[in-house]
């Protein structure tokens, strides 16, 4: 059953807009916005950061447990374009994590059944407390099975490729579509595919397609839902 807090919870592929949306839902509601791709992304910094082999589950676990993470909502001066600021060992890693290099990598550490374990504990330890919007691909039936709405937010594979390489373009990194669209093809493959839980829409999800919305248009949607379900 769903605790007091409200609980929302948003699944889907790379780039459909989970989180900017999620952060922008989060605001007007006074919600926390919790990223757990950047957890999965912190994992994969610490391996590349040690030289250790992506596939070496214990290690990974380990430097996990060692690390001390810490994730909240940007202050003033961080105000950089950042969706949520995340310190590692008391260093801000904020951008470290979302370079095409860990990008390209974070769908193998973040299919470690253990890695998976370690996280999906904290998020839910995060989520029982407070309202949240928490966003991922394993929320909706994992991590918060009960929340009070579940969402899977989705786009074509062309919009959200172009949405990426905008992004990396606007970060200095001169990637090239091309490149972009095969890396996303990837990860939509390594999420969907995996073994241990796969990326995948549940019954009781609400399906939005943000191909050919605006941002304001998707958040509008989710808050005026929330607030009628709230006052209920
Ligand atoms: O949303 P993102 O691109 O920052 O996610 C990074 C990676 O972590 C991506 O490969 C999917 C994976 N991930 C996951 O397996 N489970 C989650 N709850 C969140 C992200």
């Amino acid at each position: 059953m769903p605790g007091q807090n409200f609980q929302i919870a948003i699944d889907g592929p790379v780039a459909a807009g989970k989180g900017t949306i999620s952060r922008l839902v989060a605001d007007q509601l006074g919600f926390l916005y919790v990223d757990t791709g950047a957890m999965y992304r912190v994992a994969t910094l610490l391996a590349v950061r040690a030289g250790t082999n992506l596939e070496n589950e214990p290690a990974i676990v380990k430097l996990i447990r060692l690390s001390n993470i810490q994730m909240r909502n940007p202050s003033h001066s961080e105000k950089d374009g950042r969706l949520t600021t995340v310190f590692l060992d008391g260093e801000d890693i904020s951008w470290d994590i979302r370079t095409e290099s860990i990008s390209s990598k974070v769908s193998i550490v973040a299919a470690l059944p253990k890695v998976r374990e370690v996280l999906v504990k904290k998020q839910q330890i995060i989520a029982g407390t407070q309202n949240v919007v928490m966003e991922g691909r394993d929320i909706t039936y994992r991590v918060l099975p009960d929340a009070d709405l579940k969402i899977y937010l989705t786009g074509s594979d062309i919009v959200r490729a172009k949405r990426r390489h905008l992004q990396a373009l606007q970060r200095g990194e001169f990637v090239s579509y091309d490149d972009v669209f095969e890396q996303l093809k990837i990860r939509d493959k390594n999420d969907t595919e995996r073994v241990n839980d796969p990326l995948q829409i549940v019954d009781d999800a609400w399906v939005i397609d943000t191909s050919d919305l605006k941002i304001p248009q998707v958040v509008r949607l989710i808050v005026d839902k929330v607030r009628v379900m709230m006052d209920r």
